[in-house]
């Protein structure tokens, strides 16, 4: 197990005001993924769906996870959170979270560590929430496990969430099953779930995706919330640019279990350096000058079981050259943040990022 002594110190100024003021200072490194990757056992053999999986998640801030179905967000989420399906396995890579990799912990000591650390939110849930217990006694258990509370001090924490999380008339429905709330309020639950330790790290993978319109913005509005007041690093996984633009500081684009670009949103956006965020961004009409025609992408992903040689995306890049087909492009700085405020790096794992622009 590496500690946080023998780690590489990613922010050691923003470890130690975190330590004295309980929360990380705003822009602090929270989380550093490096060269991640995730096999697959299938009957076909085993297949990698994670691939050379890397960003950072800043305190206060929101990276997005962006891709089409299938891409590898999901899996993603659940190797940081260290709950992948038993056919899946971390091939590769560093979960750097606070200085210590969670990737070289044993089940046991990642529980206890990153537990109180890392909360995660899902898409369903209904099915996230188990039907026979209480919602109190749910909302309790995490001060229970890592709190040693007793069941009435637990109880009172949970009433608490619930307040924090806007459900209403908390004393009484702290006693109301799951399937007694609406989805929305379903939702609000499961967050307060997520949030219940103050997590320095929270992901959410689609949250709102089984929500009406106005419910959606409602529970974007409190993970908003939420993050503000906790200073927390939230990883927003979601295949709505509109939502990236609104709510992300900083976006990582996935192509078939690869990143093949990241850095601050209103840069990546303004000035893709990968294909895929270019055709990506030229898919939505929001992103179009008056007059331009929508395009979409022709072609499908790679399955997994094909993924080529070279790069990920040859198949369906304009671009495309024999090098392509021959060398997978390595996530590389692609150009310099504007501004003076500490900025995530701008990167795009592309042979032809600097040129992709002019044409
Ligand atoms: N248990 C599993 N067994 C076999 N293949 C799986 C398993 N779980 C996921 N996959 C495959 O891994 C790839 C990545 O899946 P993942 O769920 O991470 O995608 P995603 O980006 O979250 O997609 P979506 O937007 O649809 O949620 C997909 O090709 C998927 O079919
Ligand atoms: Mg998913």
């Amino acid at each position: 197990m590496k500690t946080a002594a023998q780690q590489a110190p990613i922010q050691r100024a923003g470890e130690a005001a975190g330590a004295a003021t309980g929360q990380a200072k705003a822009h602090d490194v929270v989380l550093q993924v490096r060269d991640l990757a995730v096999d697959i056992r299938t009957h076909r053999g085993t297949v990698r769906a994670v691939n050379s999986v890397a960003f950072e998640a800043r305190a206060g801030e929101t990276l997005a996870l962006l891709g089409e179905s299938g891409c590898g967000k999901s899996m993603t989420a659940k190797a940081l959170a260290g709950i992948m399906d038993p056919v899946c396995d971390l091939a590769d890579g560093e979960i750097v979270l606070k200085g210590t990799d969670l990737a070289a912990l044993s089940a046991k000591e990642r529980l206890k560590f990153a537990g109180p650390e890392l909360g995660i939110v899902f898409q369903d849930a209904l099915t996230a929430l188990n039907p026979v217990y209480t919602v109190g006694t749910q909302l309790g258990e995490a001060f229970r496990i890592h709190r040693g509370l007793n069941a009435k001090q637990a109880r009172a924490e949970a009433i608490d969430l619930m307040k924090r999380v806007g459900i209403p008339e908390p004393e009484s429905r702290v006693n109301s099953y799951p399937h007694q709330f609406s989805g929305g309020m379903r939702q609000r639950i499961l967050i307060a779930m997520a949030v219940a330790l103050n997590p320095r790290l929270l992901i959410a993978d689609e949250p709102t995706t089984a929500l009406d319109v106005t419910v959606q913005a409602q529970i974007m509005q409190l993970l908003r919330k939420l993050r503000e007041e906790g200073q927390m690093a939230v990883i927003l996984i979601t295949h709505d640019l509109a939502v990236v633009a609104e709510e992300a500081d900083s976006v990582a684009v996935m192509y078939a279990g690869n990143v093949v670009e990241s850095g601050p949103v209103s840069e990546v956006f303004a000035d893709p350096r990968h294909p895929y965020t270019k055709g990506l961004l030229e898919s939505v009409p929001v992103h179009l000058e008056r007059g331009a025609k929508l395009k979409s992408i022709a072609g499908s992903p790679p399955e997994l079981h094909d993924i080529p040689a070279g790069c990920v995306y040859q198949s369906r890049c304009p671009l495309v050259q024999d090098i392509c087909r021959a060398e997978r492009p390595v996530l590389r700085p692609a150009a310099i943040p504007s501004g003076t405020e500490p900025r995530p790096a701008r990167t795009a794992a592309c042979h032809f990022s600097e040129e992709i622009n002019n044409v």
